[in-house]
């Protein structure tokens, strides 16, 4: 993967995955334990992030990791940058390569642009997240929480639950998961589970309570406000009930199964408060995951044989 832009899961094996997955898991202990930080496996190099949207978990988390490996980091403040004098995307993003920088994270709101980014540079682009498409490293801090809990994928049911229509995270799991042996279902109003989504291998279910009692993981996904129209949901309270993860569907789950939502969580919309809290809620596992998933991607875009 060295050199590589990292844009999809769509064209990832599952040889690439594993060992994705397996360089993340030895850099779980390593991100917990700040006494082996920083490691110079990317001394040298410069990251710069990009983003044009907003982003807690993976721009935190994509600078945690950077340090953590040794990189510096160039934070080119969108807003008050030439960007605003009308120069365009890829104009600033070849400037930043004229400069020496050694890859971009790039999170923008139009699908498709990190791989035209890609295309035009000579740098690695990494996709952290790009309108309605794909949300890649989400999708392996996923796996990889899932990897931990279960031991394995093969045979292993997950159900996406709510607004998978605008969702660039339910699209990156389903390729991955599907590469990895994962049957995928979803569920949510028929305005927000395109059909679509059956022609990419996905199972899409009408009666809720049945496949969140067959699920070993259930992930809950956040309204995209963001990226819709009115029209999609009648009334919030409705969604909560209809689709929503209240009390009465955590007590169908199965023992072993285990909440996973992506963040930022709408609580009281999507979920309740208890399911946030549930003992088999791994929400802030994922987080933590995000960290040494991306340490991992960094690693093998950018680190020297
Ligand atoms: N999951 C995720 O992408 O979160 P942020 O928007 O906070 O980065």
């Amino acid at each position: 993967m060295k050199g590589r832009s990292f844009l999809s899961t769509a064209n990832l094996s599952s040889t690439e995955l594993g060992e994705l997955l397996s360089l993340a898991q030895d850099y779980c202990g390593i991100n917990n334990n700040h006494k082996l930080l920083p490691l110079d496996l990317l001394r040298g190099k410069m990251i710069a992030p990009l983003f044009f949207e907003a982003s807690t978990r993976t721009k935190v988390s994509f600078e945690r990791a950077a340090r953590n490996l040794g990189a510096e980091l160039i934070d080119l403040q969108i807003g008050a940058s030439s960007l605003i004098k009308g120069e365009s995307v890829l104009e600033t993003a070849k400037t930043l390569q004229a400069m020496a920088i050694d890859a971009l994270v790039v999170r923008h709101a139009s699908s498709g642009l990190p791989l035209f980014l890609a295309e035009n540079l000579h740098i690695p682009v990494i996709n952290a997240g790009d309108g309605w498409h794909e949300h890649p490293t989400q999708a392996l801090l996923d796996l990889l929480t899932i990897f931990q809990e279960f031991g394995s994928f093969a045979g292993l049911n997950v159900l996406f639950m709510g607004d998978i229509r605008h969702s660039r995270v339910a699209r990156s799991n389903l390729f991955a998961m599907q590469t990895m042996g994962i049957s995928v279902r979803m569920a949510g109003p028929p305005t927000l589970v395109p059909p679509e989504m059956k022609a990419l291998g996905a199972e899409i279910v009408a009666d809720i309570d049945q496949a969140v009692a067959a699920a070993d993981v259930v992930y809950l996904l956040r309204i995209q406000w963001e990226r819709q129209q009115s029209g999609f949901v009648s009334s919030l309270s409705e969604y909560s009930q209809l689709y929503g993860m209240g009390e009465e569907r955590l007590a169908l789950m199965k023992d072993h199964a285990i909440l996973l939502h992506p963040g930022p969580a709408n609580v009281g919309v999507e979920l309740s408060a208890a399911a946030y809290a549930w003992p088999r809620s791994r929400i802030e596992v994922q987080v933590n995951n995000g960290v040494a998933a991306r340490m991992a991607v960094l690693h093998r875009l950018l680190a020297e044989d």
